[in-house]
């Protein structure tokens, strides 16, 4: 029989990508989603690519009636852990906004788990875990810094609330966190993709934009930092290949070949680009111009990081597979989707 997987902000970029992916390789999945920070139309363009019927449950994850309810109609065999708030700036400014929604749904849904017997979670982590790491790869032994912002020790928070509820006596359930670096591009149907809301703060929606005429320029945050070109290095993972990590995770838990109650796993490529390679390389492989200028650095930025992914590699046997052309010219697809440019 199918096993089910649920996937709480399944209407967002990467639960969206992820949910593709899932159905591809033979899961069932149930999506729920608020919509606080989507659009339905992810989950229908998502039965277009797919050809399949999605159950979808639209509410709020912290309401842990809702989430009991929904696991007694549906027999559900893994939950996959989207849905958070996760713009770094606004945690700042509003960080009860993000502890609430961020911890809370997440206490919620593994309650819900506990009780109705759910065995086995997948959690969306992040590289921010690691802050600035003294040394690179960044890999899974690498220690943790004091967090940059309220949205990065949600993250931390959510892995030790993780542990704590898998490593306890009589435990009844197994987890893993991906800890996500840069995830960047869209599906190759261009029917799915990221819809920031208002400004982008993320590098490639604002590359994206400023190539469609949507924003005038993009400001280069650093030229200045010890890197070949001084502009920031940073991970940038094809969200097709993360969407697959993510099967690769499920996979492992159901069949029961973890090798403890909670592990986690870096996902990127292991490769460092520059801010300024990857707009060379978007102009480059999508034969446009991103007007560009050099500003001073951003608050809060670290200056590189990338992963070691061997680990997932040996573990999850998962590796990055698309190219940044690839992966770029997605990015391009999409944005030209979404402005109806030819
Ligand atoms: P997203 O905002 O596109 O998706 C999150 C989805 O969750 C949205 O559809 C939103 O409506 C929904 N949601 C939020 N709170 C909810 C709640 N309480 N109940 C129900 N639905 C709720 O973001 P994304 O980029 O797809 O990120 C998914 C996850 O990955 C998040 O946990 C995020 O922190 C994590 N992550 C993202 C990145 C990134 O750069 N995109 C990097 C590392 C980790
Ligand atoms: C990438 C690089 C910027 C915008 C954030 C979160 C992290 C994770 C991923 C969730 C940096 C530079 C950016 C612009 C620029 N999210 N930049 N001009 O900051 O590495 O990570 O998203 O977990 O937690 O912190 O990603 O895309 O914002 O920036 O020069 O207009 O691009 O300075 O070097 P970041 P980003």
């Amino acid at each position: 029989m199918k096993k089910c997987v649920l996937v709480t902000g399944g209407a967002g970029y990467i639960g969206s990508h992820t949910t593709v992916e899932l159905i591809g390789a033979g899961y069932d999945v149930i999506v729920v989603d608020d919509l606080s920070n989507s659009d339905a139309s992810a989950v229908s363009n998502v039965e277009k690519i797919t050809g399949t019927r999605i159950p979808f449950y639209r509410f709020d994850c912290n309401d842990t009636d809702k989430m009991r309810d929904l696991f007694d109609r549906h027999r559900v065999d893994a939950v996959i852990h989207f849905a958070a708030f996760k713009a770094v700036g606004e945690s700042v400014e509003m960080p009860l906004k993000y502890y609430r929604n961020n911890l809370g749904s997440l206490t919620s849904v593994l309650t819900a788990m506990d009780e109705k017997g759910v065995p086995s979670i997948v959690f969306s982590s992040s590289a921010t875990v690691y802050g600035q790491p003294d040394t690179l790869p960044a890999t899974e032994r690498t220690p943790l810094q004091k967090a940059g912002s309220p949205y990065g020790a949600t993250k931390q928070m959510s892995e030790d609330i993780i542990s704590s509820v898998a490593c306890a006596p009589n435990a009844k359930i197994k987890a893993i966190a991906l800890r996500y670096f840069n995830p960047i591009g869209a599906h190759p149907s261009a029917l799915i993709g990221e819809l920031p809301k208002g400004v982008p703060n993320n590098l490639v929606p604002f590359i994206t934009q400023t190539a469609a005429g949507v924003r005038e320029c993009l400001s280069v945050f650093g030229d200045d930092y010890d890197t070949p070109d001084g502009s920031a290095l940073r991970d940038y993972i094809d969200v097709v290949d993360l969407a697959k990590a993510h099967v690769a995770a499920i996979s492992r838990l159901v069949e029961g070949r973890g090798k403890a109650p909670f592990e986690y796993f870096n996902v990127g490529t292991g490769k460092p680009l520059s801010v300024l390679e990857l707009i060379h390389a978007f102009e480059k492989v999508n034969g446009v111009r991103v007007n560009h200028k050099i500003t001073g650095r951003r608050a809060g930025d670290i200056e590189k990081i990338w992963a070691s992914t061997e680990l997932a590699e040996k573990e999850l046997g998962w590796h990055a597979e698309r190219t940044i052309e690839q992966t770029l010219a997605s990015a391009w697809a999409w944005e030209k989707h979404v402005r109806g440019i030819k």
